[in-house]
This record gives C-alpha cells, sequence and structure tokens, in this order.
C-alpha cells in the first residue's frame, strides 16, 4: 500500500468539512464514537468499503457496522421489525448493534456485509460522530481504528499508532467514554447476542420481553469479535491473578498494588472505559506478560471478561513486535 499522510482533524466546523470531503472522495476517516473510534468510509462506495479491510489487514468474512444519524436511515437500509423498533427506540443512539435482514436496493456496498443477506447497523451518541454522519449524508461503514486482532483504540493517538500512512484522516475527538464496542444482537432470526457490550443481555431481554439467545461458540463465526484471538496486545495474557509473578505488569482491579489499576475501588463502567488504553499502556512498556486481576463475571463484567478472554487467547499468528 502506498503510504499517505495521515492528517489529524479538530473536531470543529472545518475539521468535519474536511473530514466529509475525504469520505465522499473514497477516502478512510476514523472519527470517535461513544464506544471506541472507528474506521469510516462510505458504506456504498466498493473501493472506499475494500480499502477498510486492506488497512485493517482483516479477513474478509468479517462484515462491518453501517453507522448511521437516525432510526430512518437505519430502515432505508433493513428490513425493519417491531423488536428492532423497540430496541432503536430504547437504546438509539447509543451502545447498540442491531443485525437485521437487508433491503434490496439498499445501496450499499455488498462488501460490507461480505455476502451476507444481513446487515449490521448503528446510530452512535457521541456528538462527533453524530455531526459526522448528519453532514456526511449516508451511511458509514466503521469498524474499530485498530490492525486487525490488536487492540481496539479509545484514543486518537491509539489510531495514529496503527493506522498512520494507511488513512487519510483521523478526527481527535478525546477519549471514548464507553471504551468496549457496541453490544450486537442478531434480529433476523430470534434475538440473538451476537457480542456482549454495555448493554448487557439482561436489559435487551426486560425490554424486548422475551428470552434473548446467546450465540454458542460452535456456530459460525459472524462477528470479528467471536474470532477467539481478538484485542491482543503483543504481550501475552494472563487472567484472574491473584498474585503477581516477577517481570509481569499488573493490570488490576479493586484494592490491589498493581502497576495500572482499571478501577480501584472496583467500579466496572470506569474499568471498561479504562480497559483497551490500560492495554495500550502497558504493552507499550514491552512486558512479555501482562497479568490481569480477576473481574467478576456480572453486568458488564462480562463484556470485560470477554474481551479479556479473547486477548489471552492462544495466537494463531501471532504478530512481530514492531
Ligand atoms: O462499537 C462499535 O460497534 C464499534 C464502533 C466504531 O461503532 N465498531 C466495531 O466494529 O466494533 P467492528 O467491525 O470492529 O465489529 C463489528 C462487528 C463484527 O463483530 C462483525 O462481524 C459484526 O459486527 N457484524 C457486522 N455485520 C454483521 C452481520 N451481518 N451479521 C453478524 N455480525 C455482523
Ligand atoms: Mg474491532
Amino acid at each position: 500500500m502506498s503510504e499517505l499522510t495521515t492528517q489529524r482533524l479538530d473536531p470543529t466546523p472545518i475539521g468535519l468539512a474536511r473530514a466529509t470531503d475525504l469520505l465522499s472522495r473514497g477516502g478512510l476517516v476514523a472519527f470517535p464514537t461513544e464506544t471506541v473510534y472507528g474506521l469510516g468510509a462510505d458504506a456504498c462506495n466498493d473501493h472506499a468499503v475494500a480499502r477498510i479491510y486492506t488497512a485493517k489487514g482483516r479477513p474478509s468474512f468479517n462484515p462491518l457496522i453501517a453507522h448511521v444519524a437516525d432510526i430512518g436511515a437505519a430502515q432505508a437500509l433493513t428490513e425493519w421489525t417491531d423488536q428492532a423498533e423497540t430496541l432503536a427506540q430504547a437504546f438509539w443512539p447509543g451502545p447498540l448493534t442491531l443485525v437485521l435482514r437487508k433491503r434490496d436496493n439498499c445501496g450499499l456496498s455488498k462488501l460490507l456485509s461480505a455476502g451476507q443477506d444481513t446487515v449490521a447497523v448503528r446510530v452512535p451518541e457521541h456528538p462527533v460522530a453524530h455531526s459526522l454522519l448528519r453532514a456526511f449524508g449516508g451511511p458509514v461503514a466503521a469498524p474499530s481504528a485498530n490492525r486487525s486482532g490488536q487492540i481496539s483504540p479509545t484514543l486518537a493517538d491509539h489510531v495514529v499508532k496503527g493506522m498512520s500512512g494507511r488513512i487519510e484522516a483521523v478526527v481527535d475527538g478525546g477519549r471514548c467514554q464507553v471504551g468496549l464496542e457496541s453490544t450486537i444482537i442478531g434480529l433476523a432470526g430470534r434475538p440473538t447476542l451476537l457480542r456482549p457490550g454495555q448493554i448487557t443481555i439482561d436489559r435487551l431481554h426486560d425490554i424486548l420481553g422475551t428470552p434473548v439467545f446467546e450465540r454458542k461458540d460452535t456456530e459460525t463465526i459472524t462477528a470479528p469479535g467471536q474470532l477467539t484471538s481478538h484485542y491482543a496486545p503483543h504481550a501475552r495474557v494472563r487472567l484472574n491473578a491473584v498474585d503477581w509473578q516477577p517481570g509481569e505488569l499488573r493490570l488490576g482491579f479493586g484494592a490491589v498494588a498493581c502497576d495500572l489499576n482499571l478501577s480501584p475501588s472496583g467500579d466496572m463502567t470506569e474499568a471498561a472505559a479504562n480497559l483497551f488504553e490500560y492495554l495500550h499502556r502497558l504493552d507499550a512498556q514491552q512486558a512479555e506478560v501482562i497479568a490481569v486481576s480477576p473481574i467478576p463475571h456480572l453486568g458488564l463484567g462480562v463484556a470485560i471478561n470477554d474481551r479479556l478472554t479473547r486477548a489471552a487467547a492462544p495466537r494463531e499468528t501471532p504478530e512481530p513486535r514492531t
């Protein structure tokens, strides 16, 4: 891939106009959402979507989320259902992605859904994402703005570190508040949780008034967050560490002595917001092993443990440290 100069844009009207212009020309523009930074491209432009896969080094069977400004725009892309309406009314704008049947002639690039007849849609809450989507006026494909398999970015600096020279621009909107990718629910068949996130399966169940099934690990992979090794730092990750071994870097939770603490007071929301940033920071210290305190498997702890388990999973193709 020829080297690009990656511009850093401020979330001002001028910066957003520049970002919109780049998107309309098929450029790749990373932008903040409330969950993590997304790597945006015009979702109707095959070439632009293809460039996302190249920039991320992403396996082509991983489909992308179409980000839109409002419910009406999501309805134009999908076979909207009553369950979609109920969840969208309750959680949008916000960190929930709905997978629905794709509408014929929706105009989306076929690459976006990687050959499936469904599409993932989300209305993000972050004001910068919202302004960008409004100004652009069409769906924006945006996976997390990291190289495939690596830690998701929660700061513009993380994006620059992984993507500099591979994308046209990043809009710097500061730190992402939630810090974990959106919850994904499949609604094309029976409601199925495809990726845990801040909005828990219990809340989805309560709002829908019907059970939400959990995907079994033996089922076909339809979300890359479902690949076993994912969100991986270069260091090996040791989970549920109740004591620390010499030479390890320590990622704590609760009242423990450690190198970085996800939440000294044991607050799950704080821990989720810090998770990827702290993994980035510890990994930058060139550790062999990052040891992590146990995180209670309750509420948001389910999503945190999901990401940690994947970060700790054996790697199929270990990335050399560069
Ligand atoms: O919070 C988020 O969702 C972030 C921000 C940028 O919005 N985006 C994100 O995108 O995490 P990505 O590409 O890293 O993860 C999208 C997930 C993948 O696991 C993908 O396989 C799943 O959505 N997905 C997309 N389309 C799908 C479909 N048609 N069926 C099932 N899963 C789908
Ligand atoms: Mg990702």
